[in-house]
């Protein structure tokens, strides 16, 4: 009987302790967008910074062309849809959720600064 009770308590117990499991997911930061994005000093430095994306898409190389000089004619209108800001190639197809694209995705932050400068019209600014 004391057996019994023993077990019963370390049973008890370990259900109890796996109650209190945590859940060790971090969330991603991703930092609040303040004032109007610009296109050449916010949006061109993911393109090519590093050449993040202009290694490959650059002037005679896979479109669409990122370099500073082309990047926003090879975007716009073709590439954004202001519309629906979300379903823009140029957000859609590099985002950090995607299965395709493979090569480079945006940061979780790069995709948070291009879908702003896309909801504030994709302007030239
Ligand atoms: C290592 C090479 C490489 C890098 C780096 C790269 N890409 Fe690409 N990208 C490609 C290739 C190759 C394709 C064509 C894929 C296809 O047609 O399926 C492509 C396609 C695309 C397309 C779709 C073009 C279309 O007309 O369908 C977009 C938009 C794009 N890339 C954006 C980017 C952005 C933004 C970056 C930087 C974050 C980037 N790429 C970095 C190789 C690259």
């Amino acid at each position: 009987m004391k057996k019994r009770t023993i077990f019963l308590t370390l049973l008890l117990f370990s259900l109890f302790m796996n109650g209190c499991k945590y859940d060790f997911i971090m969330p991603v930061e991703v930092p609040p967008i303040t004032g109007t994005v610009s296109f050449s000093t916010q949006v061109v430095p993911i393109f090519t910074a590093g050449t993040n994306c202009t290694s490959c898409h650059k002037t005679g190389g896979q479109a669409p062309d990122l370099t500073t000089a082309n990047a926003f004619a090879s975007i716009v209108p073709s590439m954004v849809n202001t519309a629906t800001p979300g379903q823009s190639m140029i957000y859609t197809i590099p985002a950090p959720a995607t299965s395709g694209h493979t090569w480079k995705k945006y940061t979780a932050g790069e995709a948070a600064i291009i879908l702003a400068w896309i909801t504030a019209g994709a302007k030239n600014n």
